[in-house]
């Protein structure tokens, strides 16, 4: 039997989960027993691929073999070197989801050859392209592209299905912004609107931190840490781990050893403290401009922030305590923590994999409804007064209609005698297009000539559920369909392309296992052996063992946990078991 798979493929982490038997969306662990795989890429010094926390130590010491982050770069024609070799952000992408294929099929016992993966609710097209693309190269189809909050909201939503009520869902990760509103009624989830910014999240916090602390550096030995790699990818390792302190304490020391040479060529160690103000002071800003995207969304659903019941905070950067404040102020009340900040959005698109075989509405009654985030247009020519002037935005879908949707317009010549008619299709709110992002053009070729104003063009946009945009233009009298001279998603590459690097990107992962354990630091868990079925019994037998010497207080957890294992495992229920599983190695981990 194969599998769909839910995929939340973040900035800094990816999770992967799948429904039970009994309908119900669990969490899947990775080779290492752990939900959160890092989304990080690294080329070791042998040239094999390393994909999760093996890549993440190696960030630190090997920087210029490693990538980190590379969410941020999708659809855009940004390169990624590793080493001596070259991809594009979509083939590590696609390392990334070949990974977390691997992973899930030796959870589930099983192929795994579809998923829905979430993308951010204001990824542009390109974006989504790109990641649909990464799915194709990882050997996966991708079922369904599902925006972040919508899949956070169907989590929440299905514990909740009675309620009535209008919900807003906040989602800061790593590396971006999403903040929907839906109406939640008789297990249906309408969203009314989203808006977000895709180039915001926690990683800008450890950059703002990181930059004050390269600055006390310098203040303290006299050198500038710029342009110094090394150093920088410390800083930020260090700024992150002192912001999750922050959450939890007032203060913290952050101490970087011989961080960088001195002025005297003796080398030089950062050592300051960090108050939760300080730190606070330094994000402010940030924390702030997700404000507007709340205020946009809510009057574009039409509703005050008063008719909001809940407000459901999702992505690890929720956690900050200044977030929660700011929110907490906006709304005038506390936002209850309505589901797991860091699981919610992999549940989601694991229930949304189950809509689409048919395993949850049957059980759940339960339906989502989806929205396109922003405008989308042509560009045309305006007469104001007795002048005619260009670049004038003409939308065809206004931002936050309801998707799937198609619309078409026709636009009439400009001059006597034109030939061709020139469509630019952008995405944004501006009126005027040079403010907003283009698309694509198309030029229709072979339009009667005439009087101008005399010949028609139709556009028509299809904008699908998973946020995609196909445009069709035609001659109204000859039926003459126009041919794409600029495509931006021109570093998607063609079929023949596609299957090359998907290939040689199966080579280079084949001929090149990834190690199970990390290069430095030792792993929590066994480092895992040949079959899922010698894992468990590996297990069984451990935590069996385990129970004669365990404390009286965890004895009876530890034997429920081994015979629901065993049990989950008799019934060949693996998703379970999985879960499960990753409880048990837990408990043992903790009773050391
Ligand atoms: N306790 C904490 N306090 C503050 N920040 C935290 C805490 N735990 C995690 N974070 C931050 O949350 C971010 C990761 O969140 P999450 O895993 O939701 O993002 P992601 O899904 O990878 O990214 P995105 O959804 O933007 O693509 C990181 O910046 C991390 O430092
Ligand atoms: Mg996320």
């Amino acid at each position: 039997m194969s599998h769909v798979v839910g995929i939340d493929l973040g900035t800094t982490h990816s999770l992967v989960a799948a429904l039970d038997s009994a309908g119900r969306p669990n969490l899947l662990t990775n080779r290492l027993g752990k939900r959160l795989t890092p989304s990080v890429v690294g080329l070791d010094a042998e040239g094999r691929l390393h994909v999760g926390e093996s890549a993440r130590e190696q960030l630190l010491v090997h920087p210029e073999r490693t990538i980190a982050e590379v969410k941020r770069r999708m659809g855009r024609d940004l390169p990624v070197t590793l080493g001596d070799r070259r991809y594009s952000p979509t083939e590590i992408s696609a390392l990334i989801l070949r990974a977390l294929r691997e992973d899930a099929e030796r959870a589930l016992g099983g192929a795994v050859t579809e998923a829905v993966v979430t993308v951010p609710a204001y990824f542009s097209d390109a974006q989504r392209q790109a990641t649909k693309d990464a799915g194709e190269l990882a050997g996966l189809k991708v079922e369904r592209l599902l925006n972040e909050p919508t899949a956070a909201a169907l989590a929440y939503g299905v514990n909740h299905l009675d309620a009535e009520q209008y919900v807003l869902v906040y989602d800061l990760g790593g590396g971006t912004f999403d903040v929907s509103v839906l109406e939640m009624f008789q297990g249906v989830l309408d969203v009314k609107a989203s808006a977000g910014n895709n180039q915001l999240g926690g990683s800008d916090f450890d950059q703002a931190l990181a930059a004050w602390l390269g600055a006390e550096f310098e203040r303290a030995h006299g050198v500038s840490l710029a342009g110094n790699l090394a150093a920088q990818v410390r800083l930020k390792a260090a700024a992150e781990a002192a912001k999750i302190a922050l959450t939890s304490v007032e203060a913290t020391p952050v101490i970087i050893p011989f961080l960088a040479q001195g002025r005297g060529g003796s080398p030089a160690s950062l050592e300051v403290e960090v108050t939760r103000a300080r730190f606070d002071a330094l994000i402010t800003d940030l924390v702030r401009s997700t404000l507007e995207p709340m205020e946009s969304a809510l009057k574009d659903a039409k509703l005050s922030k008063k008719s909001i019941a809940e407000v459901v905070l999702v992505g690890g950067s929720s956690r900050v305590p200044l977030v929660r404040r700011l929110v907490a102020e906006y709304f005038g009340r506390e936002p209850r923590d309505g589901v797991h900040p860091d699981e919610a959005v992999a549940l989601g698109a694991a229930l949304q994999a189950g809509l689409k075989t048919g395993a949850v509405s049957a059980a759940h009654g339960i339906m989502i409804t989806d929205v396109c985030p922003f405008t989308l247009g042509v560009e045309v020519q305006a007469t104001v007064g007795r002048e005619r002037v260009g670049g004038v935005f003409s939308p065809l879908i206004p931002r936050n209609t309801t998707v799937p949707v198609s619309r078409t317009e026709t636009f009439a010549t400009t001059a006597d005698g034109q030939r061709a008619v020139e469509i630019r299709v952008f995405q944004g709110e501006a009126r005027l297009v040079k403010d907003n992002l283009l698309l694509d053009a198309y030029t229709v070729e072979g339009v009667p000539p005439g009087r101008a104003g005399a010949e028609k063009v139709a556009v028509t946009f299809t904008y699908d559920i998973n946020g995609i945009l196909d445009v069709t233009t035609r001659v109204v009298s000859t039926g003459k369909e126009a041919t794409l001279v600029v495509d931006k998603r021109s570093q998607r590459l063609g079929p023949e392309q596609r299957l090359e690097a998907k290939e040689r990107l199966a080579r280079e992962w084949g001929a090149a296992p990834v190690s199970a354990t990390p290069l430095s630091a030792p792993v929590p868990v066994a480092p895992p052996v040949a079959s899922p079925e010698a894992d468990a019994d590996a297990l069984l037998a451990a935590a069996t063992e385990r129970i004669a010497t365990a404390p009286a207080n965890v004895r009876p957890r530890l034997e429920s946990l081994c015979n629901a294992l065993r049990e989950a495992r008799a019934k060949n229920d693996r998703v379970t078991a999985a879960r499960l599983d990753a409880e048990l190695t837990d408990l043992l981990f903790d009773l050391g």
